[in-house]
């Protein structure tokens, strides 16, 4: 197997708003997740925006407020994860606890100390920090001022947050990333992008239009990035799988190009600077018709450095929806691959499926990759004598890990790799935290009950060891 380079960048990633809590502290104003209750209608919030906004308040425990309190132990997380070796931690910045509207004109400054704070603990160990500008948590100023990214002045508001960041990172922070998943909004539009919908309006129509905002200023935030820092990397983030035709059928060859086709619209963007030739037809198709100003396509060909990703499974697609059954779990919703076994939570496992996904987004735009998040969410027993042995999560990602040292060998160009929820966090999805991805466990349970103490699982010493030995393993 073709060795990884001496540099590659090992580590774990989690982000501001499952982690911190603190969601009221050093200034913060809410961002759209804080009204996210656990489990019950979280689903329903992230999918509509006005039931979320309607139900502000009236839930009896919201995760994100506490969740695994980061802000107040990253000092002790920081020092965990140099235990095992990091050398790079991806977290994210709360946009609302540095715009505490979104729309100020200046920063807050508590909220930027946190950061340095954060940073230079990272530092002090040789931990690169890979900083994730939005991930999920717009905040709700703009929700209820703008409507989310339905409306154009959010660049401007997004661009004044990143230009803030950058300057005052400089030094610290090489590793961008503009939007989490961006295609996400397509699937989850109050979380992804703010979208309250009105009733009767063409909601594709909203969504693209969205969409094209967020392109638009994750062009120009990295522009801004390369001006103010020549050294900046600044990539694009796919919520990537490739999707498999269920059969041979033409009929659903097709089906799977053009799911396939729903993501990629995104970094084809991102990537190759312009719009892809084939969304003209959706778009006719769709009745969508974008507001492009003066300026936007132009904007749109400043391109990033490298492609994140996450990947947690492939997809499946029928042509003909009845004829396979669906997976539960996963919000993208695909057909049951017989082929795979399946996580408690529905989500199929499909490591190979990670080479493929590797290998599709390579010979598609020839840029260096870089996994940012891949693991199992899993329930974890804590035994009688303090140990928590998971070796269903060794197994998940051993398997990933090889998968993904395939691909490096089948000539992908890849940067690093940093496993999701590399401390127990809240779940984006239901909230909860019996969901657990980490090396590192954290007693607290879906109701927010617990010590917070943090205990080394089996995977810690595993994932030590994988570092230690650059992806070797025996
Ligand atoms: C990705 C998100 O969709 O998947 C993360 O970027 C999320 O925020 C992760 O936590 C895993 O999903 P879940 O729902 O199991 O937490």
């Amino acid at each position: 197997m073709k060795a990884l380079p001496d540099d590659f960048l090992w580590g774990g990633a989690i982000a501001a708003n499952q982690s911190e809590g603190a969601f009221r502290e050093g200034g913060k104003g809410l961002s759209l997740v804080d009204l996210l209750p656990v489990k019950g209608d979280r689903m329903k919030c992230m999918l509509d925006g006005a039931y979320a906004l309607a139900h502000e308040g009236k839930y009896e425990y919201y995760p994100s407020h506490k969740s695994i309190d980061f802000y107040h132990h990253y000092k002790t997380d920081i020092q965990l994860l140099a235990e095992m070796g990091y050398k790079v931690f991806r977290l994210s910045v709360s946009w609302p606890r540095i715009f505490p509207n979104g729309d100020e004109q200046l920063p807050n400054e508590e909220g930027l100390r946190f950061y340095d704070a954060i940073f230079d603990e990272c530092l002090k160990y040789g931990i690169k920090p890979l900083v994730t500008l939005n991930h999920f948590d717009t905040p709700l100023g703009l929700v209820k001022k703008y409507g989310g990214w339905r409306h154009r002045e959010v660049i401007d508001c997004y661009l004044r947050y990143c230009e803030v960041l950058f300057k005052r990172y400089k030094e610290k922070v090489e590793y961008w990333i503009t939007f989490n998943e961006i295609n996400m909004l397509l699937h989850l539009p109050f979380i992804g992008a703010g979208l309250v919908f009105e009733a009767g309006e063409n909601k594709e129509q909203v969504k693209y239009q969205a969409a094209h905002y967020q392109l638009v200023a994750s062009a120009m935030a990295t522009k801004l990035a390369h001006e103010i820092n020549p050294a900046n990397k600044v990539g694009c983030m796919l919520a990537a799988g490739n999707v498999y035709p269920f059969t041979c059928d033409p009929e659903d060859v097709w089906a799977a190009l053009e799911k396939d086709r729903e993501q990629f619209f995104f970094t084809d963007v991102q990537v190759r600077g312009a719009y892809p030739s084939y969304v003209q037809r959706f778009f006719h198709e769709h009745n969508i018709k974008l507001d492009i100003a003066d300026g936007d396509l132009e904007a749109m060909k400043h391109t990033v450095d490298y492609v994140s990703f996450s990947y947690y499974s492939s997809r499946s697609i029928s042509a003909k929806p009845d004829s396979a059954p669906s997976t539960e779990g996963n919000v993208f919703g695909s057909a049951l691959n017989p082929y795979l076994p399946t996580s408690e939570w529905g989500w199929q496992i499909d490591p190979l499926g990670l080479r493929i996904t590797m290998n599709t987004l390579y010979d598609r735009y020839q840029k260096p990759l870089f996994i940012v998040e891949n693991g199992l969410g899993a329930t974890d027993r804590i035994e009688a004598d303090g140990s928590i042995n998971d070796d269903y999560r060794i197994d998940y990602l051993e398997k990933h890990i090889k998968a993904m040292q395939e691909a490096v060998a089948d000539g992908v160009e890849l940067i690093g790799y940093t496993s999701w929820g590399c401390i127990d966090i809240v779940s984006a999805s239901s909230g909860e935290m019996s969901k657990r991805y980490g090396f590192v466990y954290v007693d607290l349970d879906n109701e927010g009950n617990g010590t917070l103490e943090r205990r080394r699982k089996k995977s810690f010493y595993w994932y030590q060891n994988v570092i230690k030995n650059n992806g070797v393993i025996e």
